[in-house]
C-alpha cells in the first residue's frame, strides 16, 4: 500500500516536472537569448581570411564549390567504398576538397601537386587521418592518456603526433574523440577520456593546443576535429552505431562541454557522429549542427560527416535515396561527405531543382576554404618529404610516451604480504616469472588505433624484464593465446610460477579485435581460459601481480578478491615495458586514476560517479543483501534505489588510483562563505577574465608515507535547493602535485562562476541561489567537505 502511494505520488510530480519543462522551455526561446558563449576561434575568424575565401568564391563554379565539399579515403581496402578511384582525374577536374588515409607525404604531394598545378584555381587539398594516440610515436591509448590527469603530456603527446603525421603530409587529424561515455560495454570509450565532462574538456582543450600549436599555419600544425558530435558515447546499450536517447538538459550538461571546450580552444574542425539523438541522425540534425554550432557557439569551422555516415542516413530511414539523404545532410549543416559520394552525386541537381540555395553552398565552401586559408596550403602545399618520420624515434619522444605510459597505469590493489606491501618489489625479487598473451605482444602494446606505429619499436614487459634482471631470472609462459589455452600451457605457466619469487600475470582483451569501434562486448571478463589461468596461478600461492591490459574496465570480482595486487596498463604503447617495470619496481610510483567508475558486474552499468541522487537515494543501507522482511527497518530499506542481488557503489570509483605511499587531506577551507547568484550569472557572460566572484579552495595535502610520490588532487562540488537535481557530486578541479615524504602542501584551486553554474529548468545556462558542497578528496567517493551559500 505504502509503495503504491509513493509510485503515485512519484507519477504527479514527474508529470508535473515534464509540463512545467515544455512551457519553459519555450518562453526560454522567445525571451531569453543566453543559451551559452560564442566560441573563441581568432584563427579561422580573421579578416585577411575572409578576404581571401570571398575572393576565391567569386571565382568559383558551382560545380568546383560543391567539389570543396567531398571527401575521400585514397586506398582504403575496406569500406563500403564509392566506386569512384580515379582521384588524379577528379582532383584536376576540382572535384575534391580532401582526402584522408594515405601512405605517406609523397603520395600527399602527388596528389597535391594535380590540385594546385592541373586543378583551374589551384586550390590545395586537405589531407586527412586518424592520428588517434600518437602517428608513429604511440602513446598510450586515449583512455589510458586521460587517466593520467596530466594536460601537460597530454598536449605533448598532440604536439609530437602533430609534428611527425604534418612531415608526412597529414595537416588534419581526426581527433581528438571527446565522446563522454559511461558504458564501458562500447568498444569507443577506450578513445575519449572517459564518464567526465571537466575533464573531459580540459584534457579536449590540451589536445587542441598541442595538435595546432601556436599557428595553425606553422608547417608543423594540424588541423583538430573533435569527435563524434554528438552524443555517440551513450549508444544504447553500449552496442556500437546505436541509437541515443539525451534530454537536452542533459546533452548541454554532459555531452556538449568537451565540444564546446575543443572548438573555445579554436579547432578548427568537427566530426557528426553516426548515432541518432531522439530519432534524428547527427549527421542530419539541424539542432546540433545548426542551431547549436553555428547560432549559439558561432563555429567558423569546418563540420565533416563520418564515414559514410551521409548515405547512412539511408540505413536510419530517414531518407528513402541518395538525393534525399544528401540534402537532409546538407541542409541541417554538415558541409564535408566523407565517403559517401552523395554531395557530388546530387547537390549539383539540389541547387538546380532550388531545394539548396547557392548561398547555402557558399556557406558551407566559405568554412572549408577557412581551414585551408589557417592552415597556409595556399601559400604552402607541399610537404617537405626531408621531414618524414620513419627512423629511430628521438630520445625526446621516447621520454614522453614513457612519462605518459608511467603516469596512466592506475593502481587498483596491492596487499600486505607480512609487514609490507606487495609493491613495490623490492631486492629480494631476483627471478620473475612473467606469464600471459601480454607479456611479449609488441603489436598489442599499441592498443586499437595505433596510427603509423610500428610494433618493432614497442617494448615489451618481458624485453624490459630481462633487460632488468637478465634472461637467467626471468622465466616466460606465453600460456596459450588471447582466447585459448590447452591444459598443458596453463600447467607450465603454473610450475613456472612456483620456480620464480614473484608472479607477473599480463592479461586482457585483444586491443584490435576486442576495443574501438564496432568492439561493443555484453560480458566483460577476461576472454579465452584467462580467467582459469589466473585462478590457478593465484592458487600457487606466490606473490601474484595481474597487470590488466584492456580498453575499458572489466568485472574480474574472482580477482579483485583474491590477487595481491592489480595495475590497469590499457595499452601503454610503445614504452610499455619500461613504464611497466619501473612501476614494478619502485622507480616510478603510481599516479594514474580511473576516469570512469569500474563496474562490479554488467548489470549495474550505466554506473558513474556524478548521478542524480534520485528521490530515494539508498544512503547508508546496507546493500550486500536483500531487505529483511519483517524487520522495523524493512519499507526503508527495500523503497529505495538500489538492486536487490547487488550493492550501489562500483568496484572502484571514478578517481580513484593508489600510490606507493600514502596521502592526508585536510578539511578544505573557503575564502568566502557567501556569493551571489546574480553577480555570478553576470561574470559567466562576460567570460572568466573578467570574473568579479572568484572563490578560492584550499586544503592540506600530506604525504605520510616514505616515498615521494605524485597525487592528483581532486575538487568536486555539489549544489542543491536549485530548478533541477545536479549530480551528487561533479569535479570541478584537479591538480597534479608532488610531494616528499612527510611533506605537506597547500593546494588552492581558484574556481570561476563556470563551477556553479548549471543548465536551468529553462535550460539556460546560469548559477542559481543554492548551497553548495564542495570536497578536495583523493577520488570522487572519500573526503571532507566544506558548505557555502549562493544567495541571490
Ligand atoms: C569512422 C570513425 O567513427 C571515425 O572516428 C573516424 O575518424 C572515421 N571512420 C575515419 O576513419
Amino acid at each position: 500500500m505504502l509503495a503504491k502511494i509513493f509510485r503515485l505520488s512519484m507519477l504527479v510530480g514527474l508529470l508535473a516536472v515534464i509540463d512545467s519543462r515544455q512551457i519553459g522551455a519555450q518562453e526560454t526561446r522567445e525571451t531569453n537569448g543566453f543559451r551559452g558563449l560564442p566560441v573563441e576561434s581568432p584563427q579561422l575568424s580573421n579578416p585577411s581570411i575572409e578576404k581571401n575565401v570571398d575572393a576565391l568564391l567569386e571565382q568559383m563554379t558551382l560545380e568546383e564549390k560543391i567539389g570543396q565539399l567531398v571527401q575521400y579515403s585514397a586506398g582504403t581496402p575496406t569500406g563500403p567504398g564509392t566506386g569512384r578511384s580515379d582521384y588524379q582525374d577528379m582532383i584536376a577536374q576540382g572535384q575534391v576538397g580532401s582526402l584522408f588515409n594515405l601512405p605517406d607525404a609523397s603520395a600527399a604531394n602527388r596528389y597535391q601537386r594535380a590540385a594546385v598545378e592541373k586543378s583551374r584555381l589551384h586550390i590545395p587539398l586537405l589531407f586527412g587521418l586518424d592520428v588517434i594516440h600518437g602517428y608513429y610515436t604511440t602513446f598510450p591509448v586515449p583512455l589510458g592518456m586521460a587517466s593520467t590527469w596530466d594536460p601537460e603530456i597530454v598536449e605533448k603527446s598532440a604536439r609530437i603526433a602533430a609534428q611527425e603525421a604534418s612531415a608526412n603530409g597529414v595537416r588534419w587529424v581526426f581527433s581528438p574523440m571527446v565522446d563522454i561515455s559511461r558504458d564501458p560495454r562500447w568498444g569507443r570509450i577506450i578513445e575519449g577520456a572517459g564518464e567526465d565532462p571537466y575533464l573531459g574538456s580540459v584534457l579536449a582543450r590540451a589536445y587542441v593546443r598541442g595538435y595546432q600549436g601556436k599557428s595553425l599555419a606553422a608547417p608543423d600544425s594540424v588541423a583538430a576535429c573533435p569527435k563524434h558530435f554528438v552524443g555517440y558515447g551513450a549508444a544504447e546499450g553500449g552496442r556500437d552505431y546505436n541509437s541515443t536517447e539525451i534530454s537536452e538538459h542533459t546533452l548541454r550538461e554532459v555531452y556538449l562541454p568537451p565540444f564546446y571546450a575543443a572548438l573555445d580552444e579554436g579547432a578548427a574542425t568537427i566530426m557528426s557522429a553516426f548515432n541518432t539523438l531522439g530519432g534524428v541522425p547527427s549527421t542530419a540534425n539541424p539542432f546540433t549542427l545548426t542551431e547549436i554550432l553555428r547560432k549559439e557557439w558561432k563555429f567558423p569551422g569546418l563540420a565533416v560527416s563520418d564515414w559514410t555516415s551521409v548515405r547512412e542516413l539511408i540505413g536510419h530511414g530517414v531518407a528513402n535515396d541518395g538525393e534525399t539523404a544528401a540534402y537532409r545532410a546538407f541542409t541541417a549543416g554538415l558541409n564535408m561527405d566523407m565517403e559517401s559520394n552523395l554531395y557530388h552525386e546530387d547537390l549539383l541537381a539540389l541547387v538546380k531543382k532550388g531545394k539548396v540555395s547557392q548561398a547555402q553552398i557558399d556557406e558551407a565552401v566559405r568554412h572549408v576554404l577557412r581551414v585551408k586559408f589557417a592552415l597556409g596550403l595556399f601559400d604552402n602545399p607541399y610537404t617537405d618529404e626531408k621531414r618524414a618520420v620513419t627512423g629511430p624515434l628521438p630520445q625526446e619522444s621516447l621520454d614522453a610516451t614513457r612519462t605518459a605510459a608511467e603516469r596512466s597505469l592506475v593502481l587498483l590493489k596491492n596487499d600486505s604480504i607480512g609487514s609490507r606491501h606487495l609493491l613495490p618489489l623490492g631486492s629480494e625479487t631476483h627471478t620473475v616469472a612473467v606469464i600471459g598473451p601480454f607479456a611479449d605482444d609488441a603489436g598489442q602494446m599499441l592498443g586499437s588505433w595505433g596510427g603509423r606505429g610500428d610494433r618493432r619499436n614497442a617494448v615489451t614487459l618481458r624485453m624490459a624484464l630481462t633487460q632488468r634482471l637478465g634472461a637467467d631470472h626471468v622465466k616466460y609462459e606465453k600460456a596459450g593465446d588471447i582466447m585459448t589455452a590447452t591444459e598443458e600451457q596453463i600447467a607450465a605457466a603454473v610450475s613456472a610460477a612456483h620456480s620464480a619469487d614473484a608472479v607477473i600475470l599480463a592479461l586482457g582483451e585483444d586491443a584490435p579485435r576486442m576495443t574501438g569501434e564496432a568492439a561493443s562486448r555484453t560480458h566483460l571478463d577476461l576472454p579465452g581460459q584467462q580467467e582459469e589461468l589466473l585462478e590457478k596461478v593465484t592458487a600457487t600461492g606466490k606473490p601474484v601481480i595481474l597487470v590488466l591490459f584492456s580498453g575499458r574496465p572489466l568485472t574480474l570480482d574472482w580477482a579483485f578478491a583474491h590477487v595481491p595486487a592489480v595495475i590497469e596498463a590499457w595499452y601503454p604503447g610503445l614504452q610499455a615495458g619500461p613504464a611497466l617495470v619501473r612501476t614494478l619496481f619502485g622507480e616510478s610510483v603510481p599516479s594514474g586514476k580511473l576516469v570512469v567508475s569500474w563496474p562490479r558486474s554488467v548489470g549495474q552499468i550505466p554506473v558513474y560517479y556524478n548521478a542524480l541522487s534520485t528521490g530515494r537515494p539508498a544512503g547508508n543501507v546496507d546493500l550486500t543483501h536483500p531487505a529483511r522482511e519483517g524487520t522495523p527497518q524493512f519499507v526503508a530499506e527495500k523503497y529505495v534505489s538500489r538492486y536487490i542481488d547487488e550493492v550501489n557503489a562500483p568496484e572502484f570509483p571514478f578517481g580513484f588510483g593508489l600510490s606507493y605511499t600514502e596521502f592526508r587531506y585536510s578539511r578544505p577551507e573557503v575564502s568566502t562563505a557567501k556569493l551571489s547568484a546574480k553577480v555570478l550569472s553576470e561574470d559567466l557572460r562576460a567570460r572568466k577574465s573578467d570574473a568579479k566572484e572568484l572563490l578560492t579552495v584550499s586544503a592540506n595535502v600530506t604525504n605520510s608515507g616514505a616515498l615521494a610520490a605524485e597525487e592528483v588532487v581532486e575538487l568536486y562540488v555539489r549544489l542543491t535547493g536549485t530548478s533541477v537535481a545536479e549530480p551528487v557530486r561533479a569535479l570541478k578541479g584537479f591538480q597534479r602535485i608532488s610531494l616528499a615524504p612527510g611533506e605537506t602542501k597547500e593546494v588552492t584551486f581558484g574556481l570561476s562562476p563556470e563551477a556553479f553554474a548549471l543548465w536551468d529548468i529553462q535550460n539556460v545556462h546560469k548559477v542559481e541561489p543554492c548551497k553548495v558542497t564542495i570536497w578536495v578528496s583523493p577520488d570522487s567517493t572519500r573526503g571532507e567537505s566544506v558548505d557555502l551559500e549562493i544567495g541571490e
